[in-house]
């Protein structure tokens, strides 16, 4: 009670625990605010507005520390300061309040050495209060300034060390998360290369269905896409797609790339190809069950299909849009035993076995797709 006795003399003990109250609550809602910001511009907006709000200063910054200069980032003041600006440290306020690790309170700018008086001038500042951003290693430092001469009481001084203290945690978040965001798109990229390497490994066995994966996986992440699939999901369709054949590495390249009719022996080997890419891949962890899509990806809705003979819901959704797919795009590529059928007769060849053998929204989509404009690249 002593700070708001401080801060606002002359008031009933009513209205000195109303309006401690009302700052309280303003408090609370501005470190809710900071906790739930994502960048460093909603965090300087919330505290530049906050810092204004709970001491009545006439203006109000956000300095960075950049090295050996204060960047004055932001500021909300009834006339403009140095928005934009950059001093070295030992020349403003912010930078002393940052090397010394501690708040500053001048009531009258014209009387302390440690302000540049010639960049004040121009402005509206008579007085001010600064508190660092971080006591430890500051990042920044927040300023208060009022046209008047004004000595900020140690009520106010406190409420702007508690918003600094929240913004600092704000910030130190936001590098966490970005820092945290980055590893896991370096990792997410060392994976897709390492299934893209597997994938090529397939390509080089059989010269005739090189890129065949890959094209896949594309078709496969548009059609989910075009399902309304969340961003992860489809990127794990695309993953499914790039390696879906790689159980072909244990068929002899002269089966794959023969250009004849088939032996039952042989097409029995080519059958296992599932099979043995959920053998390969089932140890892998992932977030999506992408050994299982590889493995159903020859399934077919009425049961026809291979390895297991699965039918209807007992087939993976994924691997229902991988089937088609992959359908589509042998159809549409050229084979040594057969030419390119071409986009619309592919199409029709799925939509005579739609809901019978291929998912029906998948083929659906797939048509859309493709009177939409959409070709495969080579
Ligand atoms: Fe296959």
């Amino acid at each position: 009670m002593k700070y708001v006795y401080e801060y606002a003399p002359g008031l009933s003990r009513e209205e000195l625990l109303s309006r401690s109250l009302d700052t309280m609550v303003k408090l609370i809602d501005l470190t809710q605010a900071l906790a739930a910001a994502h960048d460093l511009n909603s965090i300087m907006e919330i505290v530049r507005h906050g810092a204004r709000d709970l001491t009545g200063a006439d203006g109000a910054t956000y300095v960075l520390r950049e090295g050996d200069f204060c960047f004055y980032a932001d500021e909300d003041a009834i006339q403009p300061l140095w928005k934009g600006s950059r001093f070295p440290m030992r020349d403003c306020v912010s930078g002393w309040a940052m090397e010394h690790h501690q708040t500053v309170v001048i009531p009258d700018i014209y009387k302390d050495d440690r302000v540049p008086h010639a960049a004040y001038e121009p402005t509206f500042v008579r007085s001010m209060a600064v508190v660092p951003i971080r006591s430890d290693n500051p990042l920044g430092a927040i300023g208060c300034y009022w046209s008047a001469q004004h000595e900020a009481s140690p009520f106010q001084v406190r409420l702007l060390q508690i918003l600094a203290n929240t913004a600092a945690i704000a910030m130190e978040n936001i590098h966490y998360e970005l820092e945290l965001a980055s590893k896991a798109g370096l990792l997410e990229k060392a994976f897709e290369s390492t299934l893209l390497s597997i994938s090529r490994m397939i390509d080089l066995r059989d010269a005739y269905t090189s890129g065949h994966q890959r094209r896949v996986g594309l078709i496969a992440r548009h059609i989910g896409e075009s399902l309304g699939y969340l961003p992860d999901h489809c990127q794990a369709l695309y993953w499914a797609g790039i390696v879906h054949d790689v159980g072909k590495i244990a068929i002899p390249a002269e089966i794959l790339s023969k250009p004849a009719r088939l032996t039952e022996i042989e097409f029995k080997l080519i059958q296992g190809h599932p099979e043995t890419g959920y053998e390969i891949l089932r140890d892998v962890d992932m977030p999506f069950p992408i050994a299982d899509i590889v493995r159903q990806h020859h399934e077919r809705l009425d049961g026809s299909g291979y390895p297991q003979g699965l039918s209807g819901t007992k087939i993976l959704q994924e691997a229902q849009i991988l089937a088609v797919a992959d359908v589509f795009e042998a159809m549409v590529s050229h084979r040594p035993y057969r030419p390119a059928l071409g986009y619309e007769a592919s199409l029709s060849e799925l939509q005579a076995h739609r809901g019978t053998c291929y998912d029906a929204q998948s083929v659906d989509a797939l048509v859309c797709l493709v009177r939409d404009g959409f070709t495969l690249p080579d």
